[in-house]
């Protein structure tokens, strides 16, 4: 079983996101957006999720959100308090008194939070006061923008400085290529890096791909980005359906990580999902109706993957699929053996694809809820044709000093430039690590150490599990 989880949600894209991660697990479990709860309409059935993870519930049938809301500009949180009026804690909200956002800068949202550090400590650690088994945390932000990407990192280092043996997960947005701003591959690269060395676990998405697959999920040619946050949010429910309708598998996120993170360098995960039923978009155009057989199959298209792909035929270090719906297990044994034909994965990974039939929520009543609907997270080494492209903006910019200025007040930039380029190295480092682990001898150099393990491992030998 797992403990409580603690979400962070920072800077515009991260409370947007959170906004519908939020509507999602209110919906999954029965609460109103005021925080109370709703009876199930038949008085004899028995609750059988798992509310504690991500809400606190007080003695009145109340839920509050075990969540935090940090912000340099206040649109983004009030528009979430709009449409939660009352349910998250007030004690959780932080918007810097100047109201003034970090201007797309990193080095000012990490200055925000090093001015703001004790403050944001104690309030975290209140939080962790009110848990009995706290597990970690989820931070959802944009590498892009100043506040997610600065304040962001900050949140990270600070996190695994003190809570360094909770596993902290993100849900990291990247730009598309035609990023708004000019400076944004200086907020990538830095952030990057703390992705790296402070997080356990990135899930990653590109606006690229969100639009892309936002504009055909909503038949919309001019897909919005309150679209594709719905997109995220099922990635982000799915991650986290077999912790809150617990069964036998995949009930903690060690169990989860474990049989998709080799070392602990190579924790990018690609989300991919098909399709996207009324249960996690209500208002889905139609979509086609799917067996596992087809669902664990599609899911490797790259039309289904959040970020854009160029290879055809990507190499796999690891895969979770999370399947719901009324699944036959036949299907899911076939596309299994099929898709162990079809996907490439060095001889290392032989155990690669992991399958977890989740339940639905009984609150979820949707016309169509027998539909199979499947989420699937790939460790593939594709992801560093996004690490490279953020690596190659960056070094056009940095080659030619342009717009370093914006820095040069930053705590971080006050002896030089150095920041930049370690930044820069570190990431080549992973992008460097992931292409020899296409190798098959990549495992005579790494595994052994045994520091390069994540998590427990509990889910890779229990029973039944549905392993190639
Ligand atoms: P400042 O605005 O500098 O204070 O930082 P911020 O972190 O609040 O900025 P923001 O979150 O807006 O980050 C900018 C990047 O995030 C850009 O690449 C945007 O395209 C992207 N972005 C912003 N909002 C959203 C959103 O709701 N969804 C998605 N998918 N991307 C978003």
């Amino acid at each position: 079983m797992t403990g409580e989880i603690i979400t962070l949600q920072i800077g515009q894209c991260g409370n947007q996101v959170g906004k519908q991660f939020w509507s999602q697990l209110t919906r999954e479990h029965g609460i109103e957006r005021d925080g109370q709860s709703r009876p199930f309409d038949s008085p004899q059935a028995v609750r059988e999720d798992d509310t504690n993870i991500f809400f606190r519930q007080d003695d009145f049938n109340r839920y509050t959100p075990r969540a935090f809301l940090f912000d340099l500009e206040p649109s983004a949180i009030g528009d979430v308090q709009n449409s939660f009026p009352g349910l998250f804690n007030e004690r959780n909200i932080w918007v810097s008194k100047d109201e003034l956002g970090a201007g797309n800068t990193w080095s000012k949202g990490y200055d925000y939070g090093l001015e703001n550090q004790d403050e944001f400590i104690n309030m975290i650690d209140r939080e962790i006061d009110g848990t009995e088994h706290f597990e970690g945390f989820q931070l959802i932000h944009s590498v892009a923008g100043g506040t997610g990407s600065g304040l962001g990192s900050n949140f990270l280092e600070a996190l695994s400085d003190r809570y360094h043996k909770k596993l902290t997960t993100t849900y990291s947005v990247f730009p598309s290529n035609e990023s708004e701003v000019v400076i944004q591959p200086y907020n990538t690269i830095l952030t990057l890096r703390r992705l790296i060395e402070n997080s356990d676990a990135s899930v990653v998405f590109d606006n690229n791909a969100l639009l892309n697959l936002a504009s055909k999920v909503f038949k919309d040619s001019n897909a919005s980005y309150a679209q594709t946050n719905q997109l995220i949010a099922s990635v982000l429910s799915s991650t986290t359906n077999s912790l809150r309708f617990p069964g036998y598998m995949f009930n903690s996120l060690p169990s989860i990580f474990s049989t998709l993170i080799p070392t602990a360098d190579l924790h990018f995960l690609v989300p991919s999902f098909t399709p996207f039923t009324t249960d996690f978009i209500p208002d889905a155009k139609e979509f086609k109706r799917s067996t596992a057989y087809d669902v664990i199959l599609d899911l490797f298209d790259k039309n289904n993957s959040m970020v854009l792909r160029r290879s055809d035929s990507p190499i796999y270090l690891g895969i979770f699929d999370a399947l719901q719906g009324t699944v036959d297990q036949n299907d899911v044994m076939k596309a299994m053996a099929k898709a162990q034909q079809r996907v490439k994965s060095p001889s290392w990974s032989s155990s690669s694809l992991h399958v977890n039939i989740g339940r639905k929520s009984p609150y979820n009543k949707s016309p169509n809820s027998d539909n199979v609907s499947g989420m699937m997270l790939g460790n593939t080494t594709s992801v560093t044709s996004l690490l490279q492209t953020a690596c190659n903006s960056f070094d056009v910019l940095f080659k030619k000093g342009a717009f370093l200025h914006m820095y040069q007040n930053g705590k971080m930039f006050q002896n030089g430039w150095d920041e930049f380029l370690e930044s820069r190295e570190v990431v080549q480092s992973v992008i460097d690590e992931y292409i020899s682990a296409e190798q098959d001898s990549f495992l005579d150099d790494i595994l052994l150490e045994d520091e390069n393990i994540v998590g427990s491992g509990d889910a890779m030998d229990a029973d039944g599990d549905n392993i190639i």
